[in-house]
């Protein structure tokens, strides 16, 4: 499996494991030697999706060779680009096997096997009446330490920009039950951190036990009471479907982790409109004073767009000036790339490469200033850490801070799937380097 993409992909990649195993397929890293090669695409910005055929390129010679063994490989597209392409892969691609987007996951037996009979390629790209989620296997691989649970999918927002409420569909959410049992599962399993996931995480509305929509905040508080998870995460999150009771909860619940992903993408009331993000500067400051007030320490990240169509010097500028107001932990950013059917593609005022360029350098160094003036705030601070992997030195062990930055630090492998409290020598750009506080003994 060759997963690119989002972490909801990541997650998919997961499932089409679990749904694959009682067929005897185990996951390998090495596609050399595969009896099946699945490529789990995105569809977000050009690069990424452009990718797929040349990687295709290089999976069908393996293909023939595997096929001159007499064991030739089944080669699977599943994913964003899968969705957004469907047949026109195999017209490029005619050695594709089989072509599924994202709601179809569960119907991948039923693909192998008609692909197996060698009747011609398959392709699945509609999106099915039933609810793949009630037809793949409850018996997940575990995750380890940290999990991802998608509990919602799909976007109805349309921003203009963005391919995904095409590639995902309509938003649905599952049900607090499935959720809540699922979570179960992974903390029986040793996961001690979910992270909860949805293209629209916290517009997440699954039926609760009556029968009546549920909110993240209810959610989070369920999740809470079970012993055994320790931290929370919710990732993506849209400024406009974040409410009261999900501020709350980050002052309530301490298993929810004090790092909020909360995109904007401008700073510029007048490309927000054009971005249809239905919110705009000043709400967006609001809402970040209310979740800094219920969690004084709570951290954010977020994406950037620049060079939308229509972006002048003074948008730009006030994307910056949102930059230095707000002050983020950590952030994405990226260059505006038309993606086919989306409504800003077709925009006459397209901003030239190199005004894109300068401006993404711009902003890029900025935020970079900022992840490293938060790192190295945490200098002498004393935190916990769940330790997740052994270090790449000899005799160090690495996990992550509440803030999510990667730490690194001398100590035993025994410690590692413990949540220890370590005091923080030095902050480095993108990670942070702690000595064992003796004092602590592992949670
Ligand atoms: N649901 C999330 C975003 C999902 S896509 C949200 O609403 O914020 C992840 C990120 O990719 C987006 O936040 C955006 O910054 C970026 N992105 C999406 N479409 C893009 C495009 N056409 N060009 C450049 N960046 C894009
Ligand atoms: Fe895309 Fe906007 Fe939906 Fe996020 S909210 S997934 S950016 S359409
Ligand atoms: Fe990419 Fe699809 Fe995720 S387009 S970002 S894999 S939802």
């Amino acid at each position: 499996m060759i997963t690119w993409g989002c972490q909801m992909n990541v997650y998919d990649s997961g499932r089409m494991a679990d749904v694959l195993a009682p067929l005897g397929y185990q996951p390998t890293d090495a596609a050399d030697g595969a009896d099946m090669i699945i490529l789990n695409t995105c569809h977000i910005r050009d690069k990424a999706s452009e990718k797929v055929f040349s990687e295709l390129g290089r999976l069908r010679v393996i293909q023939e060779a595997g096929a001159t063994a007499g064991r030739r490989p089944i080669l699977a597209v599943a994913g964003c680009v899968a969705q957004a392409e469907g047949a026109e892969i195999l017209a490029r691609a005619p050695f594709v096997d089989i072509v599924l987007g994202p709601q179809t996951y569960h119907r991948l037996p039923e693909m192998v096997a008609r692909a197996s009979r060698a009747a011609g390629a398959v392709i699945e790209t509609d999106f099915p009446t039933e609810d793949k989620f009630d037809h793949l296997p409850e018996a997940a691989a575990p995750q380890g330490l940290t999990a991802f649970l998608t509990i919602q999918e799909g976007c109805d927002k349309f921003c203009s920009f963005c391919v995904v409420p095409y590639t995902r569909g309509a938003e649905t959410s599952r049900s607090e039950a499935t959720v809540i049992a699922e979570a179960r599962r992974l903390v029986a399993q040793g996961s001690r951190e979910i992270t909860l996931l949805g293209q629209n995480v916290n517009a997440w509305h699954g039926l609760d036990d009556s029968g009546n929509p549920s909110s993240l905040g209810r959610l989070a508080r369920k999740l809470a009471a079970i012993p055994g998870l320790d931290r929370i995460r919710y990732t993506t999150s849209h400024p406009r479907d974040m409410d009261d009771d999900l501020i709350r909860a980050h002052a309530d619940v301490p298993q929810l982790m004090p790092f909020l992903h909360l995109p904007v993408q401008s700073g510029s009331d007048r490309i927000l409109t054009a971005m249809n993000r239905k919110h705009t500067r000043d709400d967006y400051y609001r809402l970040v004073d209310r979740l800094r007030d219920a969690r004084p320490d709570l951290a954010l990240s977020s994406d950037f767009i620049v060079g939308h169509p229509g972006e002048t010097e003074v948008d730009f500028e006030a994307t910056m000036e949102l930059i230095r107001r707000v002050e983020f932990a950590s952030a994405f950013s990226f260059k505006y790339s038309p993606r086919p059917g989306t409504p800003a593609s077709g925009a006459h005022s397209q901003i030239d490469e190199e005004t894109k360029d300068r401006r993404l350098y711009a902003l890029q160094d900025l935020l970079r200033q900022q992840q490293e003036a938060f790192n190295l705030s945490k200098e002498g601070e004393t935190i916990e850490v769940l330790f997740t992997h052994p270090g790449r030195q000899p005799g160090q062990i690495g996990g992550r801070t509440p803030w999510l930055q990667p730490v690194h630090a001398l100590g035993p492998e025994s410690l590692i799937g413990h949540i220890v409290s370590v005091r923080i020598e030095k902050g480095r750009p993108n990670s942070l380097v702690a000595t064992l506080n003796p004092e602590f003994a592992p949670a």
